[in-house]
């Protein structure tokens, strides 16, 4: 597997991945990904991220960083290939990469029925800070931390 960051080629595929992985009223459009690619050309602090097996996209990130937060907008990994460290490969990149800019603050928000992903972030050692009422169109969100220490 290879974590590369994200091309123009890979909006189709990743637009595929998020049709998979979320119900069509709590999910990202092409014209979504699209505009949150075209943020990572344009914007500071936004970055994107794909995960490829065999020339083919199987997971990706999208991020912005402000100040010293990295806050994870939306991590998602194709469903034939799920349970086999992926999303955790992801995650390490993610911190790795933000300790060395001195990030120490890692917050994202999940649907609270989202079981696989709170557990895996509370596995990478982020805390469930608060609900958010009404986040999704038909649930509360859980605001997630990790603070890390800078060294
Ligand atoms: C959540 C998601 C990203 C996990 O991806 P993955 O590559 O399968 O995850 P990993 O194999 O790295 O698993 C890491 C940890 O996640 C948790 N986890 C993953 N799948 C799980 C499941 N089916 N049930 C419970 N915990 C699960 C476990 O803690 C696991 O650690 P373990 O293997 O030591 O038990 C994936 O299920 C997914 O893409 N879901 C749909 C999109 C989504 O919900 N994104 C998050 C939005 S906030």
């Amino acid at each position: 597997m290879q974590i590369l960051k994200t091309s123009h080629l890979d909006i189709l595929a990743i637009t595929l991945i998020e049709e998979q992985c979320f119900p069509i009223h709590n999910r990202l459009s092409l014209f979504d990904i699209r505009d949150l690619y075209d943020r990572t050309l344009l914007w500071k602090g936004w970055s994107s991220s794909v995960a490829t097996k065999h020339d083919k996209v199987i997971a990706f990130y999208f991020l912005q960083i402000k100040c010293n937060i990295c806050r994870i907008y939306d991590i998602a990994v194709d469903p034939e290939c799920r349970n086999k460290g992926i999303a955790s490969k992801l995650l390490e990149n993610i911190i790795f990469a933000g300790k060395k800019s001195n990030i120490n603050i890692f917050s994202l928000e999940v649907n609270e029925y989202n079981v696989q992903a709170i557990k895996l972030y509370e596995k990478f050692g982020f805390k469930q800070i608060k609900i958010i009422p009404n986040y999704y169109s038909d649930s509360n969100g859980i605001k997630m931390r990790k603070i890390c220490p800078l060294v």
